[in-house]
């Protein structure tokens, strides 16, 4: 199979990010740098990514986290700040977050060894929809939420069509919460949008992901996907 399958079948990463990690050149085949992703190896050749042994594909696990603010969505932090995978230490898998959430953004994450559909769940293609809570300063008029919902430009490129709904206001009307539903994920997509309408996001939490969502979660635990919301997924991306 092509390198950047292998590495994505095994759990590394998914095959977009395993791509990158060859052209970084972190990858060696039989001790040899790998250069490209369309490589092809097999089960025999020793298979290195930053100098660990890779040993073929592990079983698949498939992890919902409840991300309390304070954490980053990476695998490794430069900056040895804590990661989203110090909150699933318990479980013997290379597992890496679909998708981020900010560092002060909280909610429903998933995480997984399994880079198709990892690959998928984040491609526009399959236009996978995320559910967010914001509370922001004041109260948007319903002209700005009109706006949100046609799509709006953001560094010139306009945001897709998305659901944007008043779900609590407090009675001095100095802050409120909102509902956004997006099927796209620009960085700090939620953030931009209601600061582009004068309403600045104070607090930010995703309460879905691809139709999975958990009111029972506390922050901070997780829990396994049923069989059946795995299958709802592969349906989801058509795998
Ligand atoms: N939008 C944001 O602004 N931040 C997130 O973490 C997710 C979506």
């Amino acid at each position: 199979v092509r390198l950047a399958k292998y590495l994505a079948q095994s759990g590394v990463a998914s095959r977009r990010r395993a791509e990158e990690i060859i052209r970084q050149g972190r990858v060696e085949i039989n001790g040899k740098v790998a250069e490209l992703p369309q490589e092809r190896v097999s089960m025999q050749d020793s298979i290195k990514v930053d100098g660990e042994l890779i040993t073929g594909p592990e079983k698949k696990q498939y992890i919902l986290l409840n991300k309390p603010p304070g954490y980053i969505s990476t695998v490794k932090d430069t900056h040895h700040r804590p990661t989203v995978l110090d909150l699933v230490r318990d479980i013997e898998a290379r597992l890496y977050p679909v998708g981020r959430l900010d560092e002060d953004t909280s909610g429903l994450l998933l995480l997984t060894n399994d880079g198709e559909l990892a690959h998928r769940l984040t491609h526009p293609r399959y236009q996978v929809k995320k559910v967010y809570r914001a509370k922001v300063e004041g109260l948007p008029a319903e002209e700005s939420l009109k706006c949100l919902r046609r799509g709006i430009y953001l560094e010139g490129v306009k945001t897709a069509p998305a659901g944007a709904e008043i779900v609590h206001v407090l009675t001095d009307r100095r802050e409120s919460t909102l509902e956004i539903t997006l099927a796209e994920g620009k960085k700090r997509q939620v953030k931009k949008m209601c600061e582009a309408i004068g309403h600045p996001v104070r607090y930010l939490k995703r309460i879905n992901f691809a139709g999975l969502d958990d009111r029972d979660l506390p922050e901070g635990a997780y829990r396994r996907l049923s069989e059946n919301e795995v299958a709802a997924l592969y349906k989801m991306v058509k795998l």
